[in-house]
């Protein structure tokens, strides 16, 4: 694969898309610092995976959330989008796999969706690619993250403060990602970034 050409490509499609709240080319950045999130947790715990397929599948698995209809799966859509938009800089089975990785990157075995059903068994790259996902969204991306909101819906710093303590839907969805986690090192990733918050948000009003 031509990695430095899927890069440029991908940042070309990604970069300046408007992502209101959030800053413009929002998904790309979450892409680049998945990626990272995926290095260091298959360097801690230790695991066999393909770098350059996960680095990719890290970087595009949200490429085809801007813009995603209602009713669409932004992850098929995505995985669509690879196989049409990348087939020249990978082989096929390269392509296949990354598309893998973006088309399953929000089907976690251990999320309530999952619950009483028969789990999928995913590779290690998109199991990793999962915790990335969740892990971008807490700590020090997760303040931007809801300081992006806060400033949205024109909150006063008690009002972001009980959003991120109290509220029905924030506690719910920090428990979800808890419970859907696969790996161990991304768990305790994961509870550092909690933690880093409540400080935050403890101190915040
Ligand atoms: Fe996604
Ligand atoms: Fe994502």
């Amino acid at each position: 694969m031509n990695a430095d050409a899927i890069r440029k490509r991908t940042a070309e499609i990604m970069s300046g898309i408007v992502e209101i709240p959030y800053e413009p080319g929002y998904r790309l950045h979450h892409g680049e610092r998945s990626e990272r999130l995926c290095m260091q947790i298959a360097d801690a715990e230790k695991l066999a995976v393909d770098r350059e397929i996960l680095a990719m599948g890290a970087l595009m698995h949200d490429i085809g959330k801007s813009g995603c209809g209602k009713g669409e799966s932004h992850a098929v859509r995505g995985a669509r989008m690879v196989k049409e938009m990348f087939a020249d800089l990978m082989s096929p089975e390269e392509l296949a796999k990354v598309a893998g990785i973006v088309e399953h990157h929000f089907e976690r075995p251990n999320g309530k969706w999952y619950a009483g059903k028969e789990k999928p068994s995913w590779n290690n790259e998109i199991l990793i690619v999962q915790d990335a996902d969740v892990l971008d969204h807490f700590g020090i991306p997760g303040i931007w993250l809801s300081m992006h909101w806060a400033a949205y819906r024109k909150l006063s710093p008690a009002l972001a403060r009980h959003e991120w303590f109290d509220s029905e839907r924030m506690v719910a969805w920090r428990n979800e990602s808890v419970r859907s986690i696969n790996f161990e090192a991304s768990r305790r990733l994961l509870d550092l970034r909690i933690a880093e918050m409540d400080d935050f948000f403890r101190r915040l009003a």
